[in-house]
């Protein structure tokens, strides 16, 4: 089967619910808490494996109790961990994260372990990381180990797709233009090109902008409005299912996940941007990160319906 390693973060979610948010020197009472797997690298590893990829991941967890959690919960979803290394002395990274009534999330990050997975350490994969047949990564990993990962890509012929997540303005975006396929959220695109990304206009001129420095297929998460792939040739809009979302934290993983699981199959780049849609649209209906991510029995029912 053709495998896609998957470069970046594991984290342990610590997850609040609530009506708002505390206001600065507020205390307020949460209406609900969970512990939870997470990362984006590792939202992105299990929303593929579910949906019965092949995945190798390449992350660094702590010595603590969540990195043995997070490595057991890789087991679980029948992820490769071969080169899931455990950091001494090191605690696992960790998301505090926030909830609100609308869905929308806000997140505070502690890299722990993520921080400490170099290049060298990456390097040690080398072997098992030529035999796969596409790349994920993401930004909760230190840049250097990114960009060693997207210079493996191109010298071994092996399609990157890169996620700018969390954005970081310092991204070299001649690093950006190896990788085949460029997946900002909206937000992110407005960081990386300092331009408004709010309307789909906006999307569309920050997009293009990319696309004049050399990016080669900018495909842009819009939340409930979709997605949308631009390249020189064409742009392609899959417009979002219309739900009520109970929390959208990680759906941009699910999306991310589910493309890579479609794309490495067939090369398919509009049919695996409406199931990735679907995906994550399923997700957000559901409380929690990788909790909320369908096994492929599941979202073959909800294609059906949908
Ligand atoms: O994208 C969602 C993820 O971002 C969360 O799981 C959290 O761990 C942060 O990395």
């Amino acid at each position: 089967m053709r495998k896609i390693a998957v470069i970046g973060s594991t984290m342990m979610d610590v997850v609040s619910y609530t009506d708002r948010m505390p206001a600065a020197g507020e205390t307020r009472m949460s209406a609900g808490f969970h512990i939870a797997a997470g990362g984006k690298g590792a939202n992105q590893a299990v929303a593929a494996a579910r949906l019965g990829a092949d995945v190798m991941m390449l992350t660094a967890v702590g010595d603590d109790l969540f990195g043995k959690n997070s490595l057991a919960n890789f087991e679980q979803n029948h992820i490769d961990t071969r080169h899931v290394l455990r950091i001494p002395e090191t605690a696992n990274g960790v998301a505090s994260i926030t909830v609100e009534e609308s869905g929308q999330n806000r997140i505070l990050i502690h890299a722990g372990a993520n921080g400490k997975f170099m290049p060298e350490q990456l390097m040690e994969a080398k072997n098992d990381l030529a035999e796969c047949s596409l790349i994920v990564l993401q930004l909760e990993i230190p840049l250097p180990t990114v960009y060693a990962a997207i210079d493996f890509g191109r010298q071994h012929n092996i399609p990157v797709i890169l996620n700018p997540a969390p954005a970081a303005k310092e991204l070299s975006l001649e690093k950006a233009c190896a990788c085949d396929f460029f997946m900002p959220n909206e937000s992110e695109l407005a960081l990386i090109t300092d331009m408004p990304a709010g309307s789909l206009e906006e999307v569309r001129a920050a997009a293009q902008k990319l696309l004049a420095h050399g990016l080669k297929n900018i495909i842009v998460t819009m939340g409930s409005k979709g997605a949308l792939w631009i390249n020189q040739e064409q742009e392609t809009m899959v417009p979002a299912l219309k739900v009520r979302a109970v929390d959208t934290t990680g759906a941009g993983d699910a999306f991310i996940g589910c493309f890579a699981a479609s794309y490495v199959l067939d090369g398919k780049i509009r049919q695996a941007m409406e199931r990735a849609s679907r995906y994550a649209t399923l997700s957000v209906t559901k409380a929690g990160t990788q909790d909320s991510y369908a096994d492929e029995r599941t979202f073959a029912g909800y294609l059906k319906e949908n």
